[in-house]
């Protein structure tokens, strides 16, 4: 089995004894931090810093230089996969990203090869087994991916919506073309996240950001399916020790059994979910990680102090909790706030444990 001089956050994964809840935070390496903005000024551009394995591992570890966190995640984004089915992944100042060439037809999306998504991607596996080997075995990486459905909502709106209008209508009016994207981002996705696990991840996350924006039976249809299907085709093991995978949907809170069900083994909870109500609904199944508003990082280090408090209580006694924000940190917030945030975990979770 790999040595782990920390594996609280693999423990706590599979529900097992810990001495403490470990925590990481979501968006951990990015803005907010003088030494991020730095290093991305050096690399020139987003695309730039992913695609350099040395920029990205030194981004990666910046927030754990800082902070105790219990592992470290890849510095990538999502929206790299679409960028490798030839997309044309830019990043324009104030809009956030576009796609140079996003879907407009079902022959686009029948053209599509989702074989290119590994075979175009060997600086993120360069980035992660340099990332693995930079830890030196003090906490473990997490790799991660985008959901099909919000992967799907990027590359047919060409970058980010407030309304998912044609996306929508593609899912509504032509499902079978939508379930053919959906399908080759699966396939797209399960043999990225398999190809992470070889170069060194040792747990994953799938990043639905924008599975809540669908309703109870579309969710299912158009998201929930697909992780489902990308988990089944995953290696659950690698170095003698399970992987774990985290799924994360963004406004989630009210399809939980079904999420828990879905061959997780942690479930991501935003903030409007009260943590100890979706313990006693599914904790006995997955273990749960969340669910601190992002904004309160903007409130007094006391205040922060007082909600970590709050969530630690609501999830009460016992492993299966990981602390992290309810969605990723943003770029105005003051580093001394973060770590209050980390400090607040660190002395008051043992108590409950
Ligand atoms: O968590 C981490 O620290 C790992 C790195 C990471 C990034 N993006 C870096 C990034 C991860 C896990 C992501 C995931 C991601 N990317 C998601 C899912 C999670 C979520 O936040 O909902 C989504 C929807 C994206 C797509 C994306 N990438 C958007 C919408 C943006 C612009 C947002 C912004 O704040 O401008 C990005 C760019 C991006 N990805 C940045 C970082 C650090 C900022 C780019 C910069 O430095 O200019």
């Amino acid at each position: 089995m790999v040595s782990l001089e920390n594996d609280r956050f693999l423990r706590a994964l599979m529900c097992e004894p810990v001495d403490r809840t470990p925590l990481w935070m979501m968006r951990q390496a990015g803005r907010y931090l003088p030494e991020y903005r730095a290093t991305r000024a050096e690399a020139g551009s987003f695309m730039g810093l992913c695609t350099n394995p040395e920029l990205a591992c030194e981004v990666t570890l910046q927030p754990l230089r800082r902070y105790a966190m219990d592992a470290a995640i890849l510095f990538s984004d999502i929206l790299t996969v679409p960028d490798a089915l030839g997309l044309g992944l830019y990043f324009s100042e104030g809009e956030g990203p576009r796609f140079e060439r996003p879907l407009s037809s079902a022959a686009e999306i029948d053209a599509l090869d989702p074989e290119r998504a590994a075979s175009e991607l060997d600086y993120v596996m360069d980035a992660v087994a340099l990332i693995r080997k930079e830890l030196k075995g003090s906490v473990p990486l997490i790799g991660f991916a985008g959901s099909p459905w919000t992967l799907a909502t990027y590359m047919v709106e060409g970058g980010s919506s407030k309304d998912f209008a044609k996306v929508k209508s593609l899912a509504f009016n032509e499902p079978a073309v939508m379930h053919q994207l959906l399908g080759k981002l699966a396939k797209s996705v399960a043999v990225y996240l398999a190809e992470q696990v070889r170069c060194g991840a040792q747990a994953l996350q799938i990043f639905d950001t924008w599975g809540g924006s669908l309703s109870h039976a579309a969710y299912r249809e158009f998201s929930l399916r697909y992780m489902t299907e990308i988990i089944e085709q995953l290696p659950r093991e690698a170095e003698g020790r399970r992987v774990p995978v985290i799924v994360f949907t963004k406004g989630g809170g009210q399809w939980l059994e079904t999420i828990a069900d879905c061959g997780a083994d942690a479930v991501g909870l935003d903030w409007t979910t009260d943590i100890g109500e979706a313990r006693a609904r599914v904790g006995d199944r997955v273990c749960l990680q969340g669910n601190m508003d992002p904004t309160l990082l903007n409130a007094s280090p006391e205040r922060i102090r007082a909600e970590v408090d709050q969530i630690l209580s609501s999830f009460g006694a016992g492993s299966g909790h990981i602390f992290n924000l309810g969605h990723g940190v943003t770029p105005g917030i003051d580093p001394d706030h973060v770590a209050a945030m980390v400090d607040a975990v660190v002395e008051l979770s043992p108590a409950y444990h």
